[in-house]
């Protein structure tokens, strides 16, 4: 079976990335694009950044933020109702009112924004508060099904949708069956009221979205280079007796994730969200914020 444009599967397709060149070419390729996700690593790679950088302009953070609200007020109109998520800088001493903050500004720049908060405790913090001032919230960098459980307390009440994100490839990178992590977490909130929306992220390869489609997922973040991969196969969809085969690049098999039976009515903050893979995302975030910034004066 092949996707008709008129005629798509719920999921909706999201592009992974940070210059509105590539959300403006895939759009094209495709014939639509739902929504776009960035983060600070895709902004450091934007060309306009890298151009600045290699002409040895290192950006002041007003500038650094000039930068980031020019890309996605460029991307916002290409995209669909799945928005464009905008992420704020979150290291590990930086408090929820900081991130909020941020957030508040960043979702002022565009009408279809959805703020990207790490599965931190600060991070969940931020989006109780947000999701209470009406701020539609994107939780990323989730590696497990008790960060998803204290998404879905902390954002209880939510006027729109909240999106949770599991990073499947990272999962995958180490061993593990990271759509495993997808498919218990929409077994659990099939408990639930719905109020969060999975957004299975960090893909590596065109399985990743067939199997993000067949568990129906609601969104999916796909990097430009996968799309294209799917647009030259003439964009298939799973089939109904479609089998995902839980293996890396080199056909080992990963290990698969046990579901757990969580009670989605406990406090958020009762949950154990603690995953060192959230750690080293945060780590990495940082990092290549701050490559793209002068040294302060
Ligand atoms: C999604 O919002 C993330 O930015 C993204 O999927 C991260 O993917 P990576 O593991 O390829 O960096």
């Amino acid at each position: 079976m092949l996707l008709d444009v008129t005629n798509r599967p719920p999921t909706k397709i999201l592009l992974d990335g940070g210059d509105p060149e590539e959300s403006l070419r895939i759009k094209g390729l495709l014939g639509f694009l739902d929504g776009q996700t960035t983060n600070p690593t895709y902004v450091a790679k934007n060309p306009e950044v890298q151009r600045r950088i290699v002409s040895g302009h290192k950006l002041s953070a007003k500038e650094q933020k000039d930068e980031y609200k020019s890309i996605v007020q460029r991307i916002s109109p290409l995209v669909g109702t799945a928005g464009v998520s905008i992420e704020v800088f979150a290291d590990f001493d930086t408090t929820a009112e900081q991130m909020l903050a941020q957030g508040e500004e960043m979702y002022g720049w565009i009408p279809n924004a959805y703020i990207k908060y790490p599965c931190l405790p600060e991070g969940l913090r931020a989006a109780q508060m947000s999701v209470q001032k009406g701020i539609r919230v994107n939780m990323t960098l989730c590696f497990s099904q008790e960060q998803a459980a204290a998404v879905y307390a902390a954002t209880k009440g939510a006027y729109e949708s909240a999106y949770v994100s599991p990073f499947v490839g990272r999962l995958d990178d180490r061993g593990e069956d990271g759509m495993g992590l997808v498919r218990n977490i929409k077994k659990m909130y099939a408990r639930g009221d719905g109020h969060v929306h999975v957004l299975t992220a960090s893909l590596r390869r065109l399985e990743h979205l067939l199997y993000a489609i067949a568990l129906g997922s609601e969104l999916v973040t796909v990097p430009a280079k996968t799309l294209e991969e799917w647009k030259a196969k003439d964009l298939p969809l799973p089939e109904a007796d479609f089998q995902y085969m839980a293996v890396n690049a080199k056909g080992k098999a990963l290990k698969p994730i046990p579901y757990k039976e969580l009670d989605l009515s406990a406090p958020w903050d009762s949950f154990d969200i603690k995953h060192e893979l959230t750690d080293q995302g945060v780590t990495r975030f940082v990092s290549d914020y701050k490559s793209t910034l002068a040294p302060a004066a």
